[in-house]
Formats: structure tokens, C-alpha cells, sequence
């Protein structure tokens, strides 16, 4: 209610919906800078957890083959912190776990489950089963199954260059012992590893469901 003779500041906002319009903004944006800002500062948010270690040739080409095939539209990578969470799946998800996570796979969808910690959980015969046919191996699976992976071999052609731009991207030092103790790595290290997909299966070259299987299988192993 306006009184005749002050000066009622909200009036002016109230019959202005232009104004309103770019107070709200305004307001909003501010609240989510205070929000956000302090995350891109905070070391546990921007460094990785101490047993990281950046993917495998292998298993980089895997995580695209992942984002390609859509499992995301399914499956969660983010275990929440709450009791029914972490009694089924583990340990929450921390952020230092998904620093180098580009595209980050955190999901927003669970038709399937949550598959931040399935890493070592099933053996690669379970996955190749699960994935030429999840029926043969779960009953009630309402998952499609993936079966041309097996018969598509893992291209190559980026590759290395993947691997190189993970490097120059995220710093990755050159002597770093992350990756397996092996340094990760000058260009000769990475090429050595893209030589290792070659070499897979008799020198045919790893199947995309090879590489698939070796990025399920590290998920959410690295958190000690
Ligand atoms: C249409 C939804 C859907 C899509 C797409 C989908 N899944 Fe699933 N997934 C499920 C459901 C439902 C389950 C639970 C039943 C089962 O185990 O098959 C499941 C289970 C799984 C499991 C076992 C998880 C556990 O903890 O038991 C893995 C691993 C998995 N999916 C991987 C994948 C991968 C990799 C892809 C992409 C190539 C994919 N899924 C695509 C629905 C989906």
C-alpha cells in the first residue's frame, strides 16, 4: 500500500516491470556468484583426489564411446551423500574424483544405476555378457543391448591427439607418475599407448567393446 506523502521506494520497483525485471536478474546473479565463485578457489574442488591418475588410451576412447552411445541418458556418475546412496553404491562422490572429467558424466538420470563406483565391481566377462545381451545376465534389465561394440574396432585417428590435449589442458607434468608409475607421458609415452590399442587382439586392434569395458572397470577406483 503506497501512502500518499512519503516516498515509498518499493512503489517504484513494484510499478516498473522493467525495472523489476533487472533488480531480479541482478539478484539472482549475485546469489549464485556467491555460491559458485569460492568453488573455482578451493583446492578440494579443483584438485584431484590423490590417487587420480589420468585414462588410459584405452580407456579415454571408451569414455567416448560412452558419451556417443548415450549411456548417460540412463546412468548417473554422482553417488550423493545420503545413507541409501552410499550403502548401495560406496563412497560419495567427491569433486577432486571429477576434475578432469571433460565432459563430466555426472548424468541427471537414473533409469539404470548409478555407475560412479562400478569400477572392479563385475568382471570384464560380466560386462561383455551384460552388454552383448544385459537379459542373459539380468533378467528384468530394461537395458538395450550393445552388441555391434564388439564387432567395431577402436578408431584411432584421434587418439593421440586426445591424449595430448588432456595433457596441455589439465598441466598434467610430464613426470608425473600417476599413470601407473609409467609418467604420463611426452609424446612418445601417449603414442605408446595408442600402439598398445593397435596391438590388442592379435594386432587386429581393441574392439570399442574392449575399450568400453577397460572405462567401466577404473571408475571410481581412484578415491582411497
Ligand atoms: C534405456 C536405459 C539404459 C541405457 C541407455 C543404458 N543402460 Fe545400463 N542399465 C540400465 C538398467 C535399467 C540397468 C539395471 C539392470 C541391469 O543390470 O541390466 C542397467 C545396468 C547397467 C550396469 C550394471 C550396473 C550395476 O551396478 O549393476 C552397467 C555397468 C551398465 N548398465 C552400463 C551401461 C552402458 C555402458 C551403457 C551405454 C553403452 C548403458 N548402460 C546404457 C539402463 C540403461
Amino acid at each position: 500500500m503506497s501512502n500518499n506523502n512519503s516516498t515509498n521506494k518499493h512503489e517504484i520497483v513494484e510499478k516498473n516491470v522493467g525495472l523489476m525485471a533487472i533488480l531480479t536478474v541482478f539478484a539472482i546473479s549475485f546469489g549464485a556468484l556467491v555460491e559458485i565463485t569460492p568453488l573455482m578457489f578451493q583446492k578440494d574442488t579443483t584438485q584431484p583426489v590423490e590417487g587420480l591418475r589420468p585414462l588410459t588410451a584405452l580407456e579415454m576412447e571408451g569414455r567416448d564411446i560412452f558419451v556417443r552411445e548415450g549411456c548417460y541418458n540412463c546412468h548417473s556418475q554422482m553417488v550423493r551423500p545420503f545413507r541409501d546412496e552410499v550403502e548401495r553404491y560406496g563412497h560419495y562422490s567427491v569433486a577432486g574424483e571429477s576434475v578432469w572429467d571433460h565432459p563430466f558424466q555426472w548424468g541427471s538420470k537414473r533409469t539404470g544405476p548409478d555407475l560412479a563406483r562400478v569400477g572392479q565391481r563385475y568382471s570384464d566377462d560380466w560386462h561383455y555378457a551384460h552388454l552383448m545381451d544385459p537379459r542373459s545376465v539380468v533378467p528384468e534389465s530394461n537395458m538395450p543391448g550393445y552388441p555391434w561394440l564388439d564387432s567395431t574396432k577402436v578408431d584411432t585417428t584421434y587418439t593421440l591427439k586426445k591424449l595430448q590435449v588432456f595433457r596441455d589442458a589439465f598441466g598434467i607434468d610430464k613426470s608425473s607418475d600417476r599413470y601407473n608409475g609409467k609418467g604420463y607421458g611426452d609424446d612418445a609415452e601417449l603414442q605408446a599407448q595408442v600402439d598398445e590399442i593397435h596391438a590388442m587382439n592379435g594386432g587386429e586392434g581393441a574392439t570399442e567393446m574392449q575399450a568400453l569395458i577397460a572405462y567401466l572397470q577404473q571408475l571410481g577406483t581412484h578415491l582411497k
